[in-house]
């Protein structure tokens, strides 16, 4: 088997892993970096962000502004300690990156241009058009490309990392193009491998999202957080999911039900005004708004559509020049993939898995409790997200985090010897397995695809917007049965160059241990909090679930749910206004 070392080694080509890679090189420049990504890193899921990446620029604005409205937003499950840590260096990362080359949008007199964004009390979201992640992403990468220390794997797939004596020493992955299996092996790992929407039927996220940093670090011994917490984004287009960024909302879209009414203002949300007010209506959190739709889907007040109801929303009365210059993107995909016109005709969208707020458990630095592990971005929960992650945070979090977890990581390698040889003898225990299991099976009779598909509707239907103990223990006993026809998956395709029955084959496994955690979390949580919505127990708790859910892997297939405190620092637990209410909240 070929095998081989370097220092660090990054799991995930994104915005994080390269935000990562780039502070091991700063950090120490004689540590040798491998960033390993299924996917050639421009393709990783970060270039499809839109709407932008909130930082405090503005005058008038504060960290403790900031803070608050991620808080409050994520209806106090966010570790404040993370959070201050997070709205502090967000605007250092964001003025890094504009050094780096990133082109933000500007306004007319060249200072940075910020938007609104749903859930915020002031305008703070950075942007570049509506292509925010293809440029950050691009940002990344160009700077990446100076350090002579990085090696990248493009196209490989990691199936398991490697742990000895207490220590994640390095991965066992397939290169993808030939088929081989081989160890890499490091001193330290970071996971950035983004989120898992695919578990989900209807999501913005790319085919690429399949949780596999989630389920390789819980397989290993780390501990999964917050699982329960699954955002869903109020305007994804129908069947595609396609994201149609909030900015539409933000630049004066409107949300509007088969009457062609504003909806929003029956659901404590304000009063409609002519164009979208801050904390209000089409710029309230995503969890509420999300929630509203299901509501008056209940009330018939959607539109019947091939892929489930849909609402509308209005971009008419914005014009072209709007349109065209904030909003490009959104009319390319519209005209794209709806053959619609936004600027003539209604968008139909639907709500559609968008992020997870739980992952990885992490420290301030992107610290596993498994030692030599780290994970930065949407795969890891540090928490700044708690229950209902703030529109526009996930870029700048990824920049700060990703930041801090390759820092932390340079020097914790440097401290390290050389891997030992067991690791090396558990690389080869994986490649029989893969072989075994996958490449020489015989009498398998299940197809991943069906597989997936009912996985993917059991999640919508049972572990979506709302959820119920009934709902949720019938979604476990059917993902249980899901993991035993697994184990009775057939391949078609047995050959080495580009595998990709045997990628979603193990993707699918990855899909599955996440969808059971999800669906654990959630069933052991007894209250509604955020995104995480009980209808058969509607309120908060913060006496019993005023604190993270940490699920640990257990062979036997029944995960071990415990539960950690919240950091509370600044911002006592309060109610969550929108609307009018938290105008005055503001002003008071
Ligand atoms: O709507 C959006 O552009 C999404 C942004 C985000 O998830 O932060």
């Amino acid at each position: 088997m070929d095998i081989s070392a370097h220092d660090v080694l990054l799991v995930g080509g994104g915005g994080a892993g390269l935000r990562a890679a780039i502070a091991v090189c700063e950090v120490n420049p004689k540590l040798s970096v491998a960033v390993i990504s299924k996917v050639y890193p421009m393709r990783s899921h970060t270039v499809s962000a839109e709407g932008g990446a909130a930082a405090v620029v503005k005058p008038g604005d504060s960290l403790d502004d900031h803070a608050y409205d991620t808080i409050s937003g994520g209806d106090w499950l966010c570790d404040q300690d993370a959070v201050e840590i997070f709205v502090k260096e967000a605007p250092e990362e964001m003025l890094r990156l504009e050094h780096w080359g990133c082109p933000w949008s500007r306004d007319p007199d060249g200072h940075i241009a910020v938007r609104a964004f749903g859930g915020m009390k002031k305008m703070r979201t950075w942007f570049a058009a509506d292509k925010t992640g293809f440029h950050m992403l691009h940002t990344l990468f160009q700077t990446s490309l100076k350090y002579t220390t990085i090696t990248r794997y493009d196209e490989w797939f990691v199936t398991k990392l490697l742990v000895d004596d207490g220590r994640v020493q390095g991965v066992v992955a397939i290169e993808l193009m030939s088929g081989k299996i081989q160890a890499i092996t490091a001193k330290a790992v970071i996971l950035c491998t983004g989120g898992c929407g695919r578990v989900f039927r209807f999501t913005t996220n790319a085919n690429i999202k399949n949780g596999d940093g989630m389920a390789l670090a819980y397989r290993a011994g780390a501990p999964l957080k917050d699982m329960e917490f699954v955002q869903y984004h109020p305007t994804g287009l129908p069947f595609t999911g396609i994201l149609i960024t909030e900015a539409a909302r933000s630049e004066g879209g409107y949300l509007l039900n088969k009457d062609g009414y504003r909806y929003l203002q029956d659901y404590n949300l304000g009063r409609p005004q002519p164009k979208p007010v801050l904390l209000s209506m089409e710029l309230g959190p995503r969890d509420r708004l999300s929630q509203a739709f299901v509501k008056e889907t209940e009330k018939g007040r959607t539109i019947k559509g091939p892929y489930g109801d849909v609402v509308h929303l209005d971009l008419r009365h914005l014009g072209e020049k709007i349109v065209n210059t904030k909003l490009p993107f959104v009319r390319e995909l519209c005209l794209k993939y709806e053959n619609i016109d936004p600027l003539k005709e209604l968008i139909p969208v639907r709500p559609v898995v968008h992020y997870m707020m739980g992952g990885v458990h992490t420290d301030l630095n992107g610290a596993t409790p498994l030692q030599g592990l780290y994970a930065a971005g949407e795969v890891a929960c540090v928490s700044i997200n708690g229950a209902n992650r703030l529109g526009s945070n996930s870029l700048p979090e990824l920049l700060v985090f990703g930041a801090r977890a390759g820092s932390a990581a340079a020097a914790f390698a440097a401290e390290q010897k050389a891997p030992a040889t067991p690791v090396l003898a558990q690389a080869m225990d994986e490649k029989r397995r893969l072989e075994e299991e996958y490449l020489r099976k015989t009498g398998g009779r299940e197809h991943i695809a069906t597989l997936r598909g009912e996985m993917q509707k059991d999640m919508e239907e049972s572990a979506g917007i709302y959820r119920t103990g009934s709902s949720l223990a019938e979604a476990a006993g059917k993902l249980r049965q899901l993991q035993e026809r697994f184990a009775n998956v057939v391949l078609d395709d047995r050959g080495h160059t580009f595998n990709t029955e045997l990628l979603a084959a193990l993707e699918l496994s990855f899909m599955l241990d996440v969808a059971v955690a999800i669906v654990q979390c959630a069933l052991h949580r007894t209250e509604s909090r955020g995104a995480h919505q009980r209808t058969d127990f509607p309120k908060r708790d913060d006496e019993k679930f005023l604190a993270h859910s940490l699920l640990f892997w257990k062979e036997d297939g029944k995960p071990r749910v415990d539960y950690l405190p919240v950091r509370i620092t600044r911002w006592p637990p309060g109610e969550r206004v929108y609307g009018e209410r938290a105008a005055e909240a503001s002003a008071r």
